[in-house]
């Protein structure tokens, strides 16, 4: 059932191309216009909506800010995220007029599915996205994007995040083709873009040896910081996650730009830094401001750990280690940039002889509040 890996979530890091591939099945129809059929709400609702919230919870909150970029980019509808506990017990500003979109594999978690309730009670409209067909929260919703990564074993998720991330894309080009923006034409062209993302991620795959070795002489690590801007940004928070969840290991994601407004205190000799560096072509010179960030951090003796693109030439002068993930669109690079970090975590665990697929005090569904 583990289909010859060692662990579950071996398996489930191997099977992410599928994930993704099996995600954008059927999102088109033959003139190449994006179709949505299991969201049955009006095409006139969604042209009304003038805000978008995100509730959920650990990875898929994360696969929220994600979306969070795609969609006011793509769609130019303003989002915010909230973690699901956190907005249910706040007075959150949420009217006929909001769209709240859940995000959760399991379908089944408690603070995902109180949220969704308490917004359909302020009378949002809400579209859950989920990876388990007949479970709660879809139930629970006006309408429902499946994810289709296939189930997920281990309790520290990876494909659901990335077939999370590949839903909410299309989630915004759809909303961007309904509304008529700049970016309605050009939603096809991302779906083109997206339908090769797979066999990047297969190829990243088979690169990973240098990342096993990483991982397996820094067993001994006690602290990892991971920085990131933009959609790399929750790249660095998902990465941190992971190695919290399967190796017990203190780790912290940071806004690379919020650096300098603190945590650089926290850079030593020697503290490795896992750096996510946005393609060369990014906007707003973001790659530029990376590479200076990668450059600060080194210059105060941190072994900076760089994720940059085949091609990216301009990281080599300031990197202990550079992981080459091949290039794609800035905003899809989290379907890459992620990968690496997950075999990280999940290489570190196996070297200390930790529980990969069922990590201490954790539980895959959490169906209490
Ligand atoms: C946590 C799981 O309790 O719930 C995480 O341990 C998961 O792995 C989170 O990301 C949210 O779960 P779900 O099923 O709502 O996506």
């Amino acid at each position: 059932e583990r289909g010859g890996y060692a662990t579950f979530m071996e398996k489930e890091i191997n099977d992410q191309p599928h994930a993704v591939a099996d995600t954008l099945l059927g999102r088109t129809d033959e003139s190449g216009a994006l179709v949505l059929d299991e969201v049955r709400i009006s095409e006139e609702q969604l042209r009304a909506v003038d805000k978008i919230t995100v509730v959920a919870c650990g990875t898929a909150a994360y696969a929220g800010m994600v979306a969070k970029y795609a969609i006011e980019h793509w769609a130019r509808i303003p989002v915010e995220v909230a973690l699901a506990h956190e907005f249910r017990y706040a007075d959150p500003v949420v009217d006929e007029r909001t769209l709240v979109v859940s995000i959760s594999q399991s379908g089944e978690t408690m603070d995902t599915l109180m949220a969704v309730k308490h917004a359909r009670e302020l009378g949002a409209v809400t579209v859950s996205i989920c990876n388990t067909h007949g479970s709660t929260i879809p139930r629970e919703s006006d309408a429902v994007l499946y994810t289709h990564a296939g189930p997920e074993i281990a309790v520290a998720s990876t494909k659901a995040f990335l077939a999370q991330i590949t839903a909410a894309y299309i989630l915004g080009l759809y909303l961007a083709q309904l509304r008529g923006g700049s970016y309605a034409e050009d939603a096809q062209a991302v779906m083109r873009d997206l339908a090769d993302m797979p066999a990047k991620i297969q190829d990243l795959l088979g690169r990973m040896d240098r990342v096993k070795e990483m991982a397996e002489f820094m067993a001994d690590t006690r602290s990892v910081l991971f920085l990131g801007r933009n959609v790399g940004y929750p790249v660095a928070m998902e990465g941190a996650l992971k190695l919290k969840e399967l190796a017990y290991i203190h780790a912290e994601g940071f806004a690379a730009g919020e650096l300098k407004h603190g945590p650089i205190a926290l850079i030593d000799a020697g503290q490795p830094v896992f750096v996510i560096v946005p393609s060369p072509d990014t906007p707003h010179d973001l790659h530029k401001k990376v590479v200076s960030n990668i450059q600060e951090i080194r210059a105060r003796g941190a072994r900076t750990l760089v994720i940059a693109h085949d091609g990216d030439e301009d990281v080599e002068p300031f990197a202990s280690e550079v992981i080459r993930i091949p290039a794609c669109p800035p905003m899809l690079a989290p379907l890459l940039a992620i990968v690496p970090l997950q075999v990280f975590a999940l290489q570190l665990s196996t070297a200390k002889g930790l529980d990969v697929d069922q990590p201490r005090n954790l539980a895959k569904s959490v169906t209490v509040e």
